[in-house]
């Protein structure tokens, strides 16, 4: 046993795996919950939360690097970290989730931003796939919000940022389900918002546009022009405006001049020509490869959802 295990006994969980600490300590700071943690905009976001001091709990698939990104996030900023994987699309996963942060940490920041989606003919997804991008985006959203609202209104201030995209604001052919799914994110989060007024904890949603979460939106867009380089932002940079908008307690966060501008001609142009130009936008990209994923553009192959999915 090492020391530090002393202190802070390892438990094992029956399914999600975890390096759970045991530190219910009154003074201690509290904690701030991310999901989708192990890489991109929910790496970006752990780090800069454990820049300013933030105590974390860290979700993710199993078998991503999850450990290795916790156990360097706390070496690098001096703050304490946990970590546990799991895949929240399954049954009970955010009941688990929940019930290992709030039996042993005091948490008042949430952050859901773990999110999937893809684009494809509606006819030529497997369901197995759209209900993923509905488990998680969707019910994994809205039921660990659910579950740890009673725990983030025990503190005196308390934050929970939800991850939605710019292309919530208009449905699009050969994406369907996505921008339903981050519709509901942007719905469901002013919702709450409005009926957390004057409560401590204050609800923000990220209407996140195109980031370089990944190798392949980062080739991408060295082909795109100066345009989709002004548009693009780094998830690094992306995750320090957001959360400075969230301290502030902004309900609805839009990053830079871009996507503010794309913002507004999904809401305000027609819908006729919107619906065509952003499914001809996507259709496109549909003919380039026969199966991509990525719902605000980046492209990936489209796993086999029985074995993997990921984001974009
Ligand atoms: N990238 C963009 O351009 C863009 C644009 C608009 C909105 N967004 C939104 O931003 C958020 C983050 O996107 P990203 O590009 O950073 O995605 P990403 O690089 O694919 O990362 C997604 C994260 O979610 C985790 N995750 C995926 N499925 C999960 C599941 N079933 N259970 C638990 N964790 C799961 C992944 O874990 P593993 O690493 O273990 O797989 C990963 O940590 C998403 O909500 C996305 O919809 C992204």
């Amino acid at each position: 046993m090492e020391w530090s295990e002393f202190f802070f006994p390892l438990h094992h969980n029956p399914k999600g795996n975890t390096n759970q600490i045991t530190t219910m300590y009154p003074n201690e700071v509290p904690y701030g919950l991310i999901t989708g943690a192990s890489t991109g905009l929910g790496k970006a976001f752990a780090e800069e939360c454990a820049r300013n001091g933030k105590n974390l709990l860290l979700v993710a698939l199993p078998g991503e690097g999850l450990p290795e990104v916790s156990a360097a996030i706390a070496s690098r900023f001096g703050v304490k970290t946990a970590w546990m994987e799991i895949d929240l699309t399954e049954e009970n996963a955010v009941h688990e989730v929940s019930a290992w942060a709030q039996e042993n940490y005091r948490v008042d920041l949430l952050i859901n931003n773990a999110g999937i989606g893809g684009t494809k003919a509606f006819d030529q997804a497997s369901f197995t796939y759209l209900d993923k991008i509905l488990k998680l985006n969707v019910r994994a959203t809205g039921l660990l919000t659910y579950l740890m609202l009673p725990e983030l209104k025990t503190h005196q201030e308390a934050h929970v940022l939800s991850v939605s995209s710019i292309i919530a604001f208009s449905a699009a052919a050969y994406k369907t389900f996505y921008p339903a799914s981050k519709a509901f994110i942007h719905n469901f989060s002013r919702g709450l918002h409005e009926e957390l007024k004057g409560t401590g904890v204050s609800v923000s949603v990220l209407m996140a546009g195109v980031m370089a979460t990944n190798p392949s939106v980062v080739e991408r867009m060295k082909h795109q022009g100066w345009m989709a380089r002004f548009i693009l932002l780094q998830p690094e940079e992306a995750a320090r405006k957001t959360l400075h908008q969230m301290y502030r307690k902004k309900p609805v966060i839009v990053l830079g001049i871009g996507n503010k501008v794309s913002q507004l001609l999904a809401r305000y142009l027609p819908d006729k020509y919107r619906m065509s130009l952003l499914s001809r936008i996507v259709l496109r990209e549909l003919n380039k490869d026969q199966e991509v994923i990525g719902a605000d553009s980046p492209k990936m192959v489209i796993p086999d959802p029985a074995t993997r999915t990921r984001s974009f």
